[in-house]
């Protein structure tokens, strides 16, 4: 797959002024893609929702409220914030589960999250190109109909990778307080003395909050950035899954 232009599939493309292989036949500006399909957009926003509810309650389980006055259970305020995190926590995983699945099925930009083509020469050349567009080295960006190959780098190793350490070690956690022979602890126990004790799997569930911390900040930044400067539509292409283009 072609890193930059938009000419690669030409089954996708939306021109107003006849079939898709009669427009680029006659060279007709391509006016837009279609790129993330609806069960991959639904992921994303039920996702960000998710992870926003677990960064929160997750933080407070961390560094808990100061004691509440009166009995723990006339205001349940750490078990609501912990029921919170657990119920986020069961959509997260089923939502990264459905998510793998339809890499599977799903079109070729289904795939982007979770391969990154690092043995490519082309694939570097274009990490250099972005990381000059940022440092405003260069004047124009490239194109990209997926995510750009900085995008790329980050969700494979900030954003998988981080989820998956996020759900072996909270359900491993979330196995201890569910007691052996729990489903949590017969599938994700193993984890617990791998990393050493049950306050190392704490402190690696913990630390891996901040990676995505700052993953989802320089995500929304870029997305907001690259969609006034950059050469593609960017945030209106995760609601409707068209990507249009402005030259
Ligand atoms: C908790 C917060 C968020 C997380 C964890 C997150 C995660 C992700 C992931 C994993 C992808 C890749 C999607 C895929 O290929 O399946 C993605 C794409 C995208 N996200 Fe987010 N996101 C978050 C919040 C947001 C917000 C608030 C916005 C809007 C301002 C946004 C805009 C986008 C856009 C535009 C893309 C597509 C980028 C492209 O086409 O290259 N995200 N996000
Ligand atoms: C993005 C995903 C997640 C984030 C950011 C997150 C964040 C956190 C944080 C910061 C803590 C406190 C750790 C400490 O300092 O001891 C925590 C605790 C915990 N998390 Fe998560 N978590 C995530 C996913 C999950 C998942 C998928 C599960 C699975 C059930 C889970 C279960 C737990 C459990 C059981 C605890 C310990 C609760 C306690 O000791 O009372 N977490 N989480």
């Amino acid at each position: 797959m072609s890193m930059t232009g938009a000419s690669h599939n030409a089954e996708s493309f939306h021109d107003a002024t006849g079939t898709d292989e009669e427009a680029v036949a006659h060279g007709a500006s391509i006016k837009s893609v279609y790129v993330y399909e609806a069960p991959v957009r639904l992921w994303h926003w039920v996702n960000v929702l998710a992870i926003t509810t677990l960064c929160v309650t997750g933080y407070f389980i961390g560094s808990p409220l100061p004691t509440m006055p009166g009995e723990a259970s006339d205001h349940f305020l750490m078990g609501y914030i912990r029921f919170a995190h657990f119920s986020a926590a069961y959509i997260f995983a089923i939502g990264l589960l459905g998510r793998i699945y339809w890499a599977f099925v799903g079109n070729h930009h289904a795939r982007e999250l979770f391969t990154l083509p690092i043995t490519q020469r082309a694939y570097w050349s274009e990490v250099l190109l972005m990381l000059k567009w940022y440092a405003f080295l260069v004047p124009r960006p490239g194109r990209y109909v997926g995510h750009n190959p900085i995008a790329r780098f980050a969700m494979v190793f900030m954003f998988v990778l981080t989820s998956i350490l996020m759900v072996c070690t909270g359900f491993a956690l979330y196995g201890e307080g569910a007691q052996a022979g729990s489903w949590a602890s017969t599938w994700f126990g193993w984890v617990i003395p791998l990393m050493g004790q049950s306050q190392d799997v704490h402190t690696w569930h913990h630390l891996g909050m901040w990676v995505i911390v700052i993953f989802v900040i320089t995500h929304i930044y870029a997305a907001i950035r690259e969609d006034i400067m950059g050469r593609q539509s960017l945030v209106s292409t995760m609601i409707s899954g068209h990507r249009t283009f402005k030259d």
